[in-house]
């Protein structure tokens, strides 16, 4: 059975890694229209197209400007109708390691102003819609493991994916009278490029590193797991789930270890 019939979404930062693989998910299980927004115009676009059944758009999106999301939200709205599913995953890291006694401040607001305004920005005008249309919606935003601990470095990060957190309980608290769930999907390592970025190594290195830290062994986090994650949350499988932060990383947090760098 398909779970997300007749059911119309759109993925932020769908042109690359998870929200791709959420994309094709989406499509797959039967969603009648996903709108891919991205600033990777190229990529975008020929995601978009390698998804059969045609069901898939992309939309040039940057997060970080509010009237481009507005846009998107109304575009999506006015051609299909209404929007089920806001899938809020779009994010950025710095290009430094960002140690609290030498940020780079001017660094600190871009990160910020992608994963943390960008995010809210999303909700809000996914929200909006919703009500409007009184769409029984669902909300999904990506945080990180970042989002619950302190960071060996990253700052920014860890505060911009914190940022996520509150964002998510707020807003489920808020928009619960409208029978609107907001939820997120925090991320342990998974190889993207903006995993391999952040860490300057190889995805075989990353991979490494990372299958260290984790309680469970045997098995490799990949993009599709992810995507698992979110369809959970789009569907009426999560139909009482709001306010949660749903944590993919194979036992990472339970395991405390003072070797991490997350
Ligand atoms: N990969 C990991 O290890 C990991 C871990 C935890 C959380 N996350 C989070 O997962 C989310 C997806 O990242 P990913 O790992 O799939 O990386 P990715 O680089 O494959 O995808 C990120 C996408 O976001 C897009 N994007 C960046 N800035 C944007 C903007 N201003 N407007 C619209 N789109 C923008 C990029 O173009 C890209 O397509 C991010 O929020 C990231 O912080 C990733």
């Amino acid at each position: 059975m398909q779970k997300l019939k007749d059911k119309v979404a759109i993925v932020t930062g769908g042109a690359s890694g998870i929200g791709e693989a959420t994309a094709r998910l989406f499509a797959q299980q039967g969603a009648r229209a996903v709108i891919i927004a991205d600033i990777q115009d190229e990529k975008g676009r020929a995601v978009a197209e390698s998804i059969p059944s045609q069901v898939c758009s992309y939309m040039h999106s940057d997060v970080s400007d509010e009237n481009q999301v507005k846009y998107t939200v109304d575009w999506t709205v006015q051609k299909y109708g209404q929007l089920d599913i806001m899938f809020s995953n779009a994010g950025t890291i710095g290009n430094s390691h960002q140690k609290v006694l030498d940020l780079d401040l001017s660094e600190f607001d871009r990160v910020i102003r992608v994963n943390a305004r960008g995010m809210a920005a999303c909700v809000k005008h996914a929200a909006r819609a919703m009500v409007e249309q009184r769409v029984r919606g669902s909300i999904i935003c990506t945080g990180s493991v970042a989002a619950s601990r302190g960071g060996a470095w990253r700052t920014d990060y860890a505060m911009s994916k914190h940022a996520v957190l509150g964002l998510v309980r707020s807003a489920s608290r808020q928009l619960g009278e409208y029978r609107i769930r907001v939820n997120s999907i925090s991320p342990s390592a998974v190889i993207t490029p903006l995993a391999c970025f952040a860490e300057a190594e190889t995805a075989r290195e990353v991979l490494k590193r990372y299958g260290q830290l984790t309680s469970l062994k045997g098995i490799t986090l990949t993009v599709n797991h992810l995507a698992e994650a979110a369809l959970f949350l789009a569907s009426d499988d999560s139909a009482f789930v709001s306010g949660h932060d749903l944590v993919v990383d194979g036992g990472l947090m339970a395991l405390p270890d003072p070797k991490s760098s997350l």
